[in-house]
């Protein structure tokens, strides 16, 4: 029996935070740095992450995605990839969402034990706006990941960019040929309200419908059919047939909780149950106390029921989530 939650969603996604920290700081996500996590006693081990990833798969869970922070800060983990690979075929896909400043010096390594497919973060094709954003100097580090990522075949290659009002919303036309020009995947995410530095505010949203209309009036996009599902993203393709992709996130502004197929662990080894909760579940603790398999797999089914119908954002009484971003992975 698959996981199934009280709004009888069936949970079959589950996004695992291998580390908080991050070798960038992105405005969005983690400006200022925050305090880390006290490293040895809290965080999962890759064993014990193999461990309760098998639990999961037997409950159903067929992908799982690896993020941060930046998970490759983490040392060995194509380790971590190896072992979870071992769960395939019933787990279909084994991914990753990186910056991509350490990636092509993982890429053969991450192929070679079992990854599918990665996701890039690219939030400018300027190098003075990426510098501004991220707080690094790396636009050339990334072309070179997404290049790492085409040669050793992740496909499809997906790039992430939160579009925020006044930094980087007149780059779209300038993001999407190069989506035609590299045959990618690119995608605008709404900026939301996760972000450590607590600046974000309804202004700075872009609304996907305006992230489409600006798009469309320079390239056509024509709707895929099946493009949603417990998917986040509206996929386009490109009315002239060229290559590449267009994905139009919008958390804000159009809501997809009804379909959500997601559930999250992260480093410290807490699962939420929505990007927003304002509480966890230890599962850590279950596991080092000594719980039975069967006694947890009941924790997460019952961990399972408690997920939240939907993010309130737009609602007035919306109460910020309990941890932020780089806590979280995206
Ligand atoms: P795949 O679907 O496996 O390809 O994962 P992906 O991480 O490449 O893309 P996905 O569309 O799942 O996530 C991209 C971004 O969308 C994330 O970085 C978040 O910013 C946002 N996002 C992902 N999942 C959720 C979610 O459940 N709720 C909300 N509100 N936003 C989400
Ligand atoms: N709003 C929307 N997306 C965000 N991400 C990080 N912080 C935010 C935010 N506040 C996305 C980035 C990155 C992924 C890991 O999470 O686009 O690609
Ligand atoms: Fe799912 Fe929460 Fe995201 Fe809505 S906000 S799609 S319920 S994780």
């Amino acid at each position: 029996m698959p996981l199934r939650d009280a709004h009888n969603r069936i949970i079959r996604d589950l996004r695992i935070s291998l580390t908080d920290r991050c070798n960038f700081r992105c405005f969005y996500c983690l400006p200022n740095g925050e305090p880390p996590l006290a490293r040895k006693e809290t965080i999962l081990t890759f064993e014990e992450i193999a461990y309760v990833t098998d639990i999961f798969v037997s409950l159903g869970i067929e992908k799982i995605r690896l993020t941060g922070g930046e998970p490759l800060i983490r040392k060995d983990v194509p380790k971590l990839v190896a072992e979870l690979a071992k769960l395939k075929p019933a787990l279909q896909d084994l991914a990753l969402t990186t910056n991509g400043f350490d990636f092509p010096r993982h890429a053969a390594a991450l192929k070679a034990t079992g990854l599918d497919r990665v996701t890039i973060s690219l939030d400018s094709l300027d190098r003075d706006k990426f510098l501004d954003i991220t707080g690094v100097d790396a636009l050339d580090k990334v072309y070179t990941a997404i290049d790492a990522a085409k040669k050793y075949g992740f496909e499809p290659v997906k790039i992430n960019a939160c579009v925020v009002r006044g930094r980087n919303d007149d780059e779209m036309v300038n993001f999407t040929r190069f989506a035609r020009e590299y045959d990618v995947s690119m995608r605008f995410i709404e900026f939301m309200p996760l972000d450590s530095g607590h600046d974000w505010s309804r202004e700075m949203v872009v609304p996907g419908r305006e992230i489409h209309e600006a798009i469309n009036a320079v390239y056509p996009l024509r709707l895929k059919e099946k493009s949603r599902g417990s998917e986040t993203s509206w996929k386009y393709a490109f009315a002239d047939g060229a290559p590449g992709e267009i994905g139009i996130i919008a958390p804000v502004t159009e809501m997809f909780c009804g379909a959500c197929s997601r559930i999250r662990l992260t480093a410290d080894g807490q699962i939420r149950t929505c990007l927003f909760s304002t509480n966890e579940h230890n599962l850590r603790d279950v596991v080092r106390n000594g719980a039975s398999r069967q006694e947890i797999v009941g924790f997460i089914e019952d961990v399972v029921m408690k997920k939240e119908p939907r993010h309130y954002i737009n609602d007035a009484e919306f109460v910020p989530a309990s941890r932020t971003m780089s806590f979280i992975g995206g």
